[in-house]
């Protein structure tokens, strides 16, 4: 079976030649198919970071092990690990922090085990980078929440969590205050749950997540989460197991996936062989068992941990009384050690599994669409205008043009009402939503918001608008702070 394989910037190359030493050293029966990407590609020029012929690759083998790149600085130039995320489809991050003996934390002092796995949704949310500047002051970021995407990465995290064998699978979030994006994807964790009777599944808000996590990092198992929470928890339960150099990470999707480490580039310690491989041997090892080499995962594996129990360390982490190895005597290390076992922890193994490769060719993008559309109807329309102009000013205006079909509801500035009610200790900036709906909730249509939109733009710039939907009664759209 053959591999794409990205070595990456910086540490990458030190890293991923040491995990393929060890990888060939035990005899695992892949071929790696050497992929251009990263910093040194955009520098030549290609301004997603790959080559065509990498993209080509990929794309045929299905698998991608990737060491860490570097986003160039600057406007403009997007980060060549969430394209290739994106681009695939890789909806599910999924991490796994478990303590390794030998790796000295708290929990560990303490003995506290932990082992929890957390599934991060990869493709929406604000990692979509949809931003832009409507005023000098203020900007913007497009927050994508669909239930689709919603829903392919919460009914992998349950399948993954009862394959584990998993009693609990938790659903972190902030619904209680973005009730529609939030709430979408926990409406959609509840709705799977059904389908999973045996896991024991609640769900949990992101902030008070993070405290238990500290506190009682023993009591999670699976944690599901969207894009942005989901990378910050993640890196919070790095924290608990000895830090970024033991965070593996896979990408998985229904045709690609891709396995990295969580960390990135170490340009602080790059070119020195000092870099410690464990995150990306780790990552490496859940890509064998993805692929069904059981056998080679688990050799791997105990070996790893028999090394790290032996107090054998790089220099980022261990005793600091005992002398660290370099990245390439680190991997040899471990090479030595195939066939011992750990006193902890000690993985069984299996045999490997008939490897076959098969990526399914696609002539044309999935749409992915789950539900059956409600009647919708157009109720109104969220103005999103420039002005420096105190609240009563803009209303006096705005209500010229609500004419016979709108009624002009409310005005707000950073999503708090300061019109018709409000107070005059909110700070403005300048930029207002100014809300009108359809008088008695008559139904609206395109031409009716863009008749009032030609008439406010007479007195305003209009930075941008969304159309207020109702699906039966239900409002398709939040209110405003106090209103
Ligand atoms: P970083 O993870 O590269 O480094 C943070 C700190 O951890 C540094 O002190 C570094 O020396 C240390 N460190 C990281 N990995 C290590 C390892 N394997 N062994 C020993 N020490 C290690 O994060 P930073 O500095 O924020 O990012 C540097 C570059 O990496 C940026 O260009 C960023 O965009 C990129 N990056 C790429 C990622 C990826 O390819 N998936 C993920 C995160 C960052």
């Amino acid at each position: 079976m053959k591999i794409a394989v990205a070595k990456g910037d910086g540490i990458g190359p030190e890293i991923m030649d040491a995990v393929i030493n060890i990888f060939k050293a035990n005899k695992v029966a892949l071929e790696y198919e050497m992929v251009d990407m990263g910093k040194w590609v955009f520098d030549k020029g290609f301004s997603n970071g790959m080559t065509p012929e990498a993209k080509h690759t990929i794309e045929s083998l299905g698998i991608l092990f990737k060491g860490p790149m570097e986003t160039p600085k600057g406007k403009g130039v997007k980060s060549v690990n969430v394209t290739a995320r994106k681009t695939w489809n890789t909806y599910a991050n999924k991490r796994v922090f478990q303590t390794l003996h030998g790796v000295d934390t708290v929990f560990s002092r303490a003995g506290i085990p932990i082992d929890i796995t957390i599934v991060r949704e990869n493709i929406e949310d604000t990692y979509g980078g949809i931003e832009h500047m409507p005023t000098h002051d203020v900007a913007l970021s497009r927050r994508f929440i669909t239930r689709p995407g919603s829903l392919q990465v919460i009914k992998y995290a349950f399948e993954m969590a009862k394959k584990k064998g998993t009693k609990r699978i938790t659903c972190g979030h902030k619904a209680n205050i973005m009730k529609l994006t939030d709430g979408l994807f926990l409406d959609c964790f509840h709705e799977v749950a059904k389908e999973y009777p045996d896991l024991k599944a609640d769900d949990v808000i992101v902030d008070d997540l993070c405290m238990k996590l500290v506190t009682r990092p023993d009591t999670f198992d699976v944690i599901v989460l969207t894009n942005l929470q989901g990378d910050i928890v993640s890196d919070l339960c790095a924290g608990l197991v000895g830090g970024l150099g033991f965070a593996p990470s896979a990408n998985i999707g229904d045709h690609i996936s891709i396995f990295e480490a969580v960390h990135g580039t170490a340009p602080d310690i790059a070119g020195k062989n000092i870099a410690n491989p464990t995150a990306l041997l780790l990552s490496g090892i859940a890509m064998l068992r993805h692929l069904g080499l059981m056998e080679n995962a688990a050799v791997i594996e105990n070996a790893l941990l028999y090394t790290l129990e032996q107090g054998v360390h790089t220099g980022d982490f261990g005793d600091k009384n005992t002398p660290s190895l370099n990245t390439s005597d680190f991997a040899a290390t471990i090479i030595t050690n195939f066939g011992k076992m750990p006193q902890l922890g000690a993985r069984p193994v299996l045999p490997n599994m008939p490897v076959t490769q098969t990526v399914f060719k696609l002539d044309h993008n999935p749409m992915l669409v789950s539900k059956e559309m409600e009647k919708e109807k157009i109720v109104g329309v969220d103005m999103f205008i420039e002005s420096a102009e105190q609240p009563e000013i803009i209303a006096k205006k705005c209500l010229r043009h609500a004419g016979v079909k709108f009624n002009l509801i409310n005005i707000s500035n950073r999503g708090t009402q300061v019109w018709p009610t409000g107070s005059v200790y909110t700070n403005l900036v300048n930029e207002y939503n100014v809300r009108f709906e359809s008088i008695d909730d008559f139904p609206l249509n395109q031409q009716d918001v863009l008749g009032l939109y030609v008439s406010l733009s007479g007195d305003f710039k209009i930075c941008s608008s969304e159309l207020l939907n109702k699906w039966g009664d239900k409002k398709a759209y939040s209110l405003a702070q106090g209103q």
